[in-house]
């Protein structure tokens, strides 16, 4: 039985990674995407999102643009990291599909609402399209199954020392998904930073076709990053974990805390304050992840866009 899932997403080398695995997994059947600003503005990630579909020639899947800056925030992208198009790295003509009309939010509640599954939502960006869902759209809930998204971190972040890019930049609307009382799960950088793949992992995919030598491409510009501020070799594929939970739920070691976010201090903006020890005595309201076997990741990575066009 497949999964109907949506991927809302900020492309970004992990989200099109992200995209080519669900793309390629039979556990999930991928109903949309829809695009946010983050890694970089609006037009950039959905360009992104329709060149990752051209690639991977799924065109029939539809993209529906959202929303270009966060609820109450000016948008922050992270050009540092993805470059100034989002997916600096490969070159690729421009795609020549369109989104669909309809916006992001109003695209996947009438998605969720046609469906005769329960939906699983999986954001791997800011959250700002799922919390305008949540707030316009709040019947949905029940047609809901899961919301798997990357974000937070029980730890360390990533934009801030204390936060994780993508609830630091929208951490309004992170803290109404936390607090929406959905079958939430956390894929924080704790877990992300276990699921590295790198230049080892794209020349076993260059040969398999034009999706891994896309994906090789995108490995090769993503782990300069990683190098130069990690002293890593390979890069975090934070995105591709979070759609790996619902095609492998057993793959990701997890359980369940408290998670608030911080939504007023400018030291520690956007992080995502995880129960760990369970000392606050409130009650549980997400799944977050602990652990992963990174080198089983990588592997399953591979074997799956080894299987794209
Ligand atoms: O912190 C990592 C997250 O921020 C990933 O989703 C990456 O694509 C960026 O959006
Ligand atoms: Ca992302």
């Amino acid at each position: 039985m497949s999964t109907p899932i949506i991927i809302d997403c900020d492309p970004g080398h992990d989200d099109a990674i992200a995209i080519l695995l669900a793309l390629a997994s039979p556990e999930v059947q991928v109903l949309g995407i829809t695009t946010v600003g983050g890694n970089s503005d609006l037009e950039n990630t959905t360009r992104n999102a329709l060149t990752v579909l051209e690639v991977a020639e799924r065109t029939d899947v539809p993209v529906a643009a959202g929303c270009d800056h966060p609820l109450v925030r000016p948008l922050q992208v992270a050009d540092h990291v993805h470059g100034k198009s989002g997916m600096d790295g490969p070159r690729l003509d421009p795609p020549t599909t369109r989104p669909v009309d309809a916006h992001a939010v109003d695209f996947i509640a009438e998605t969720i609402a046609a469906s005769t599954e329960p939906v699983t939502l999986v954001p791997t960006g800011p959250l700002t399209n799922i919390a305008l869902l949540l707030r316009h759209f709040p019947d949905v809930k029940e047609n809901i199954g899961r919301l798997v998204l990357m974000g937070g971190a029980i730890g360390l972040g990533n934009r801030t020392p204390a936060a994780e890019f993508n609830i630091w930049a929208d951490p309004e609307a992170a803290s109404i998904v936390f607090e929406s009382g959905l079958d939430v799960t956390m894929v924080g950088l704790d877990v992300t930073h276990q699921a590295l793949m790198g230049r080892e992992h794209g020349e076993r995919l260059r040969p398999t076709g034009r999706c891994g030598a896309f994906v090789a491409d995108l490995l090769d510009f993503f782990v300069q990053f990683h190098e130069r501020v990690y002293g890593l070799d390979a890069s975090p594929i934070h995105d591709a974990v979070a759609v790996a939970d619902v095609i492998w739920p057993d793959l990701m070691e997890a359980d369940r805390f408290h998670v608030a976010v911080e939504t007023d201090s400018d030291l520690t903006l956007g992080r995502t304050v995880v129960d760990r020890w369970r000392v606050t005595g409130r009650e549980p309201n997400a799944r977050v992840g602990l652990a992963i076997d990174g080198r089983e990741f990588g592997e399953r990575v591979v074997e799956r866009i080894s299987r794209l066009p």
